[in-house]
């Protein structure tokens, strides 16, 4: 069975005090009926993992990375290596966010090297694909998001590709306030689905969680989390409220 997943990405928000304050909060309200059922998960910027960690400690919130380096060790200024976080016991790593395509050049190519690198250190990525405003109206956003797909993750083997978790992000819907509807939602996820199903067959593909992200909120939750191939969600702005956040948690249970 495919785990539920909702995960926070917090992006570049916060101050550490802020950070911390919204942990607390967020751990305290995720009540035990969530636990077992729902993964919960925070991805925080870098300089907090540690310290957030620690304070999470074994409640049911766990934490994530945002991104990862290409490479292991090095000469490589700013950059922070899956190696790394792997002795920091950071179990999740988002990867590919439309954020990081766009802003910082992240292609294909480079993606399924950070997939690896990720995969090799244990970690479970987080792998982000979704298209832009101009292919969905182009009509062209299934090719697009099935390409995304293939060029960094087909190169996988099944067992790999089982430690993966899926994140369709429409570039249109992230920090919009324009969430795709539960229709479109649930098409594209059943098209990465049977992509997935189509190299890899259909028992390896039924297991891969596939979330939903762009505008999730406490109101569109629950009908985006009641399509059949949507496994959770990757929120954005509404995970830096903490009572918002643990409302969409609640809304995938
Ligand atoms: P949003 O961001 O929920 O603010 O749209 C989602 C994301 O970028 O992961």
């Amino acid at each position: 069975m495919r785990e539920k997943i909702v995960a926070g990405n917090w992006k570049m928000n916060k101050t550490l005090e802020e950070a911390r304050i919204l942990t607390t909060e967020v751990m305290g309200m995720v009540a035990d009926e969530v636990k077992g059922k729902v993964k919960t998960i925070l991805c925080v910027p870098f300089p907090y993992l540690a310290i957030l960690k620690n304070q999470l400690g074994n409640s049911a919130v766990k934490i994530g990375a945002q991104n990862c380096s290409e490479h292991d060790w090095g000469a490589y200024t700013g950059e922070v290596s899956s190696l790394m976080l792997k002795s920091m016991e950071i179990p999740y790593v988002i990867l590919g966010h439309s954020e990081r395509r766009q802003y910082f050049g992240e292609n294909g190519k480079l993606l399924a090297t950070k997939v690896d690198k990720a995969l090799a250190a244990n970690l479970t990525p987080i792998f982000c694909c979704g298209e832009p405003l101009e292919i969905r109206e182009a009509g062209t956003h299934e090719k697009l998001v099935k390409l995304q797909v293939e060029e960094s993750l087909f190169h996988l083997t099944a067992e790999a590709l089982k430690k993966i978790v899926i994140a369709y992000e429409p570039v249109w819907a992230i920090g919009t306030g324009k969430t795709a509807s539960a229709q479109q939602a649930q098409e594209m996820h059943a098209v990465i689905r049977k992509h997935l199903a189509s190299k890899y067959g259909d028992s390896v593909a039924s297991e891969i969680s596939i979330l939903y992200g762009g505008s999730v909120n406490a109101k569109n939750a629950q009908e985006l989390f009641s399509c059949p191939d949507v496994d959770g969600g990757l929120v954005g702005g509404a995970s830096l409220k903490s009572r918002e956040f643990v409302d969409i948690v609640k809304a995938m249970k």
